[in-house]
Formats: C-alpha cells, sequence, structure tokens
C-alpha cells in the first residue's frame, strides 16, 4: 500500500502558518518581474534594513538580473517586544555612496511606518537619482505614520509574524516559512 504523503509538522512555537515556503517563492519571483517593469536593465542600488530584510533581500537580488550595488543599514526598534515603542535609531548607517543613484529600500514588513519613514528620509537627504521602496509583507491596519510601499508582497492582518527573517526576541528568522507566532509565547517574559 502506498504511503499516505506526510504534511510538513507546523512549528511548535506558531499559531499557524501564514505563507509556506513555495508562497513565499512565488511571490518574491513576482515581485522581481515588477521591479524588472520600473527598473529595465538599468543598475540600482539596494539598501536593505537588516536583519529583518536578509532573507527577503538575498532572495530577490537572486531573482534579477540588473547589475545591482548592495548596502544595508541596521536599525533597532522593537527589542523583545511584540508592539512598536518609542522612536527607531539608526544603529549602522550606509558605507555606499547613494547620491544620483537609483535607490531601491528594502524591508521585512511595514507596520507602525516609523522605520521606513526614518530611513527614507535619510536617503533622501543623500540626493538619489530615485528611492523606491519594497517590503514583503505590509499591515496596512496599524500605521502611526502614512507610507505606501512602491512594491508590497503580500498585505496582512495585526499579527505578529516570525520566519523567513523575522523574529521574535531574535528568535525565528531562519523558519522557511511565515506564520503567526503563538500568543502563548508572546506574552510571555521567559526570553531577552
Ligand atoms: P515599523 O517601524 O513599526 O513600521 O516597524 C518595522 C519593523 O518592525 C520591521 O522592520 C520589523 O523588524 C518589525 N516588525 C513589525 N511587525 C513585526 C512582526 O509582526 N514580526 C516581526 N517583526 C515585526
Ligand atoms: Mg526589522
Amino acid at each position: 500500500m502506498p504511503t499516505p504523503r506526510k504534511t510538513p509538522a507546523i512549528h511548535p512555537d506558531l499559531e499557524s502558518v501564514m505563507f509556506t515556503q513555495a508562497q513565499i517563492k512565488k511571490r518574491v519571483r513576482g515581485l522581481g518581474a515588477e521591479l524588472k517593469k520600473t527598473y529595465g536593465n538599468g543598475e540600482f542600488t539596494i539598501v536593505s534594513i537588516i536583519n529583518g530584510a536578509v532573507m527577503f533581500t538575498a532572495d530577490l537580488m537572486r531573482e534579477i538580473d540588473n547589475p545591482v550595488r548592495l548596502d544595508c543599514i541596521r536599525i533597532a526598534s522593537y527589542g523583545s517586544r511584540t508592539k512598536s515603542v518609542g522612536t527607531p535609531e539608526i544603529v549602522h548607517s550606509l558605507n555606499i555612496d547613494v547620491a544620483k543613484r537609483h535607490v531601491l529600500l528594502i524591508d521585512d514588513i511595514l507596520d507602525t511606518g516609523k522605520t521606513i519613514t526614518l530611513v527614507s528620509g535619510l536617503i533622501r537627504k543623500l540626493n538619489p537619482a530615485s528611492l523606491h521602496t519594497c517590503v514583503l509583507l505590509d499591515k496596512q491596519g496599524r500605521r502611526e505614520v502614512p507610507f505606501e510601499a512602491d512594491f508590497v508582497g503580500f498585505k496582512i492582518p495585526d499579527k505578529f509574524v516570525v520566519g523567513y527573517g523575522l523574529d521574535f526576541a531574535e528568535r525565528y528568522r531562519n523558519l522557511p516559512c511565515i506564520g503567526v507566532l503563538s500568543a502563548r509565547l508572546q506574552n510571555s517574559h521567559e526570553w531577552s
């Protein structure tokens, strides 16, 4: 008798899976095609907000055959909490010159809008030839600062998600899917 195909077990700390690895891959490929429409074959400079956007940036870059330059900017905002508090701060800024360059700013998730507003403002001051923004996830309902990204992977409801680069207290970034963190962990103080 053929053995039934096993569905992969859901991680015990997740309440549910929002996007599977296959769904993410398909959408990232689609975003690559959207970028191509905007940039044609021209060169652009990617600025990735780390750590959250590492996986997304790495995968998206490989969907693009344009010449690209890459730099990362590190922002601190959440600590070990699941709600953004206070003002995000730049912990490590850009190393490459973006003046007169076409810049694509990439983040994992657009939530209150504070982080991307801060980083976009900083890049604009450096006089890029153009600035576009790309986020994998958009929690539109949580915006405190009005901001619309030019390229959005998925619009999602107000749930705290982890995986594919997104963390809770620096954990879960390596999950290949994106899932809702279980409420039990969101409220626990066992980690710092
Ligand atoms: P914003 O400044 O409130 O828009 O927050 C953006 C940053 O908050 C993102 O770069 C993420 O690092 C983090 N963030 C927001 N929502 C989530 C989430 O659901 N899971 C993990 N990180 C999140
Ligand atoms: Mg982040």
